[in-house]
């Protein structure tokens, strides 16, 4: 209980030292006003509570900025270090541009694509590494961008669907996907297409898979029968279940051969 004739802490008319300091910190251009006019403590804690509202809410404008954007508005100017919460600075490349970002340390890759960098080919299907909507190429091996982080990115080469393509010559396997109808809602055709270049490389390179069937095999091109092909594609799921389409266009381009149509002779 607070005896008769003592002031209450929060009703001193003084500042303490550390309140000057956090003043100046907060609102220099006030302090010199604010001590000559005086003011107690509660006006104080009133201040810095609206100024810390005020920076709250300049953080949560540029959180929301990021992440919810409209369609319709083109990608953001980048924003400066100190406006994003633990802000990192990245460069990589992206489809064979380089791109400089400041980006929050733990934003995803697959978030940095679709809402920075407008690049929205690469879909967010589960958000949890289980159903290989958002894969892209990262230094040639095919990768989840939702469970990779952009700040992990610096100096790593990137690409996605939409930088598969020539100018206006598809990539052998998207022209495949079209052939052989590998997709219904398209979804996770993204996903698949990127999973299936890479894969395809790496076959070529001789990299073995759970049913190799030796592991003996000589270095070089592994030759993939369609179980082979199913299951290195295994993390790529399709809720549409176009997989004798999708199998029938990834052997078409791993074998050089033309394909049956499966859809045509069903
Ligand atoms: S969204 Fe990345 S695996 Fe599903
Ligand atoms: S085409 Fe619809 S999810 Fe694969």
């Amino acid at each position: 209980m607070m005896k008769e004739g003592m002031m209450d802490e929060n009703e001193s008319s003084e500042l303490t030292e550390d309140e000057k300091r956090l003043f100046a910190d907060l609102m220099p251009e006030d302090l010199s006003e604010i001590l000559d006019t005086g003011v107690n403590r509660r006006h104080f804690l009133k201040l810095m509570t609206l100024a810390g509202g005020g920076i709250l809410a300049a953080q949560s404008a540029v959180a929301e900025q990021l992440m919810t954007r409209p369609f319709n508005e083109a990608a953001p100017a980048d924003y400066a270090l100190e406006s994003i919460e633990n802000g990192v600075n990245v460069s990589f490349k992206v489809n064979g541009t380089a791109r400089k970002l400041t980006v929050d340390s733990r934003m995803t890759l697959l978030d940095t694509l679709r809402e920075r960098l407008d690049l929205t080919g690469s879909k967010k299907g589960c958000d949890h590494g289980q159903c290989g909507a958002c894969t892209v190429i990262i230094n040639g091996h095919r990768v989840l961008s939702c469970l990779t982080l952009a700040a992990s990115c610096e100096g790593k080469t990137v690409q996605t669907i939409e930088g598969l393509a020539q100018g206006n010559s598809l990539h052998p396997v998207q022209e495949a996907f079209l052939k052989h109808d590998g997709f219904q809602c398209g979804f996770c055709t993204p996903g698949q297409i990127c999973s299936a270049v890479a894969m395809l490389d790496e076959a070529k390179k001789g990299h073995l898979s759970y049913v190799s069937e030796t592991v003996r095999q000589p270095a070089g091109p592994a030759k993939l029968s369609n179980e082979e092909i199913r299951e290195r594609m295994s993390g790529n799921i399709c809720r549409c279940g176009a997989y004798p389409n999708i199998v029938a266009a990834i052997q078409e381009v791993h074998s050089g051969k033309p394909v049956e149509q499966v859809f045509r002779s069903v």
